[in-house]
């Protein structure tokens, strides 16, 4: 995914395919038990309210989004990764969904791959739209993705556990930071750092807050897995031994500080009652990348369409069932953590 990786003979496009099919397969056999499933609410019968008074939009940051689940990062550049975001772009004009794309790298070099992203703006020219780079991109590419796009937003994305799998990986993170923040002096639109599925801890938000970046999606452990993806890519060298590694979007969100970025969070998001969960926790707006992506391979834009208006519908049920008529009153849900998710609470010293 990033852009200061060289193609050594596997060319960038055929990873970008390689990366949906793979993703796509992985499905089949998801961890049967996730960080989701050690985050309990206390059932209380009275506190319900009514699903007419719930109102699904959300604030983040200066921006107000109709639904609290958006479509997340991913492709982009060959022919079948246009066509999927052909199809995530139409249900998302369709149900008000924000969308992102996946890494721009290749668009700043083709025109032709360019297309396969373009699409994106072309079916949905009034709707949230988000340009994606690596972070060892420059400024000027930055400029140049958000332009081609007239994009909301741009997502940076820090994958340095995908690099090091990757065996056309970069491995040198050195100047990362330094770089980020040369982009956002520059961008002329907010940027949104996000991780691809290992986390961001509460040190990298910490930074990430100093050097003036306004958003970050934690995305974490438990969903799509990039370390299986990359080491089923390999043929030499394995990185297995990570298996495991990251935290999952929870963790991240309980253990982020005081002073933090506004908080985005993704990673293995399967149903609306994730998405509670993940506001429950303090994220303003939650990211769905292998759930929405397997919806269009299986059905097109028609099949996450009605996908998401189950997700809008089951999303105001639950709320009023917690009593929540916003997403805000959710932090103020009685929250018990178990398994893995106490364990990590514990170790951290959160309450
Ligand atoms: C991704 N993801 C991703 N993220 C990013 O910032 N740039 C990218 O180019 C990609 N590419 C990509 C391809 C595919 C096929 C998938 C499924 C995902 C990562 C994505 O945005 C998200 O962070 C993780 O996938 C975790 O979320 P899920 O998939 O568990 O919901």
């Amino acid at each position: 995914m990033n852009s200061e990786t060289p193609d050594n003979g596997s060319s960038r496009p055929g990873r970008k395919d390689d990366h949906v099919r793979l993703a796509s397969e992985q499905r089949g056999d998801a961890p049967p038990r996730t960080d989701y499933d050690d985050l309990e609410f206390v059932h209380h019968a009275l506190a319900g309210t009514n699903p007419e008074r719930v109102d699904l939009s959300v604030t983040v940051g200066d921006w107000t989004w109709p639904t609290p689940f958006y479509v997340n990062g991913m492709t982009g550049g060959t022919e079948t990764t246009a066509r999927i975001n052909r199809d995530l772009a139409i249900a998302a004009a369709e149900t008000g969904m924000p969308m992102a794309c996946g890494s721009m790298s290749v668009a700043l070099e083709d025109p032709i791959a360019a297309q396969g992203f373009t699409v994106i703006r072309e079916e949905n020219p009034n709707g949230f739209v988000m340009a994606n780079l690596g972070a060892g991109r420059g400024p000027e590419d930055a400029r140049r993705a958000v332009g081609l796009l007239n994009a909301d937003a741009l997502q940076i994305h820090l994958n340095p556990v995908q690099e090091t799998a990757m065996p056309e990986g970069t491995r040198d993170f050195s100047e990362w930071a330094h770089g980020l923040e040369r982009i956002v002096e520059a961008c002329p639109v907010p940027v949104v750092v996000k991780e691809v599925g290992f986390g961001l801890s509460r040190p990298t938000l910490e930074l990430l807050e100093s050097i003036g970046v306004r958003l970050a999606d934690v995305s974490g452990a438990g969903g799509t897995d990039f370390l299986r993806i990359e080491n089923a890519r390999s043929t030499g060298s394995d990185f297995s031994m990570l298996s495991g590694f990251g935290q999952s979007a929870l963790a991240c969100l309980l253990d982020a500080p005081a002073r933090s970025p506004v908080l985005l969070a993704s990673g293995g998001v399967r149903h609306p009652y994730d998405v509670v969960k993940a506001l429950a926790c303090g994220a303003r707006a939650v990211g769905v990348a292998g759930t929405f992506l397997q919806a269009v391979i299986d059905g097109g834009a028609e099949g996450l369409v009605e996908v998401v208006n189950t997700w809008q519908a089951q999303t105001r049920a639950l709320f009023a069932l917690l009593g929540a008529e916003r997403a805000d009153d959710l932090t103020r849900t009685d929250l018990l953590t178990r398994g893995r998710l106490g364990e990590f609470c514990r170790l951290r010293g959160i309450d």
